[in-house]
């Protein structure tokens, strides 16, 4: 059993473009800055959307010196320590990798050298395309990997106590997916206001319960995002669709006894800021109330 066990959100949804990795985003840095928390972040998406991001925002230079025989040596510490880990094999691939064949030295070289303070209270671990092949190379059946991760990061001399991990989960059925999911305390799920967004997630969700069973499913909340808004207020046509969204998560408690709930008062607006949030690095301050209003309700929820 881990000493400490960070509140672990899992951001899932089968359906693409939905904002995952941008609430993942947003997610960490309202709760680094707003609320004080150390807070730990998985790509764990192998497009690298969030890694690909962060280690352009990351690079703080382009300084460079030019070797002799014409190569450009970076000497930004962001840089050559990303490059180091991944020369290095310090990856998520190669912990799964080597867990698969009952070894932990690659969690453990993982931790040493494989996750990157980005900001103040913000830390990350970084996916790498190779996690597309993981699947046929390692197989399904590998449990245990984040939790055992999570319990070695807890009794890590260099790694603070962090309040929150979250994962930024793939769109689609993958063995660190399901890995969380037996790991982590919710399930939080972005739906978009459009006519699909309650039929996929209940498909979605009885979906996951099959899957993973007999472990049961975590507590799943689903929320809108992109929500449109006109006078700071969800247009009646968001609305509906948030209703629709209600009605459903009421049917898959009742139905299917999926412990899942809507969340009718904490959306997230549609705003083309948010689309620079993750490039630049920052959060804009306009969203900062949904954000929050977000993160007290799984608060509120987790502990319910
Ligand atoms: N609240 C929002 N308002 C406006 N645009 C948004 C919002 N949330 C996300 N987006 C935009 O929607 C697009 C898709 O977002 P994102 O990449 O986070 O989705 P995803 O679910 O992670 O996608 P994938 O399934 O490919 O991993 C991006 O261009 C992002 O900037
Ligand atoms: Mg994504």
């Amino acid at each position: 059993m881990s000493a400490h066990k960070p509140l672990s959100i899992a951001t899932i949804n089968f359906k693409g473009g939905v904002g995952k990795t941008t609430v993942t985003w947003c997610l960490g840095v309202v709760l680094q800055e707003y609320r004080n928390t150390y807070t730990l972040m998985f790509d764990l998406d192998a497009q690298m959307s969030l890694t690909e991001t962060i280690d352009l925002n990351q690079r703080k230079s382009e300084y460079g010196i030019i070797l002799e025989d014409g190569r450009l040596k970076y000497i930004d510490p962001y840089i050559v320590n990303r490059a180091r880990a991944i020369k290095e094999q310090n990856t998520l691939y190669h912990a799964l990798k080597q867990y698969s064949i009952g070894s932990n030295q690659g969690i453990l070289d993982l931790l040493n050298y494989g996750v990157f303070r980005i900001q103040k209270r913000l830390y990350f671990v970084p996916s790498t395309e190779e996690l597309y092949w993981a699947e046929f190379e390692i197989g399904q059946r590998h449990k245990g990997f984040i939790s055992d991760l999570m319990d070695e990061l807890s009794h890590h001399p260099s790694m603070p106590k962090f309040g929150v991990a979250l994962f930024d989960c793939p769109p689609s059925f993958s063995v660190l997916s399901y890995s969380v999911l037996l790991y982590c305390d919710i399930i939080l799920v972005p739906v978009n206001p459009d006519m699909f967004a309650s039929r996929g997630v209940g498909i979605f969700l009885s979906a996951l319960k099959r899957r993973i069973a007999p472990d049961p499913l975590p507590k799943v909340v689903v929320f809108m995002n992109k929500t449109k808004t006109y006078d700071s207020m969800p247009t009646s046509e968001s609305r509906a669709y948030m209703r629709d969204g209600d009605r459903l998560c009421r049917r898959l408690r009742e139905e299917e006894s999926i412990d899942v709930w809507f969340l009718s008062h904490a959306y997230i607006p549609d705003r083309a800021a948010i689309k620079r949030s993750l490039p630049s690095g920052s959060f804009p301050k306009e969203l900062e109330q949904p954000f929050i209003r977000l993160w007290n309700s799984l608060l509120e929820i987790a502990n319910g």
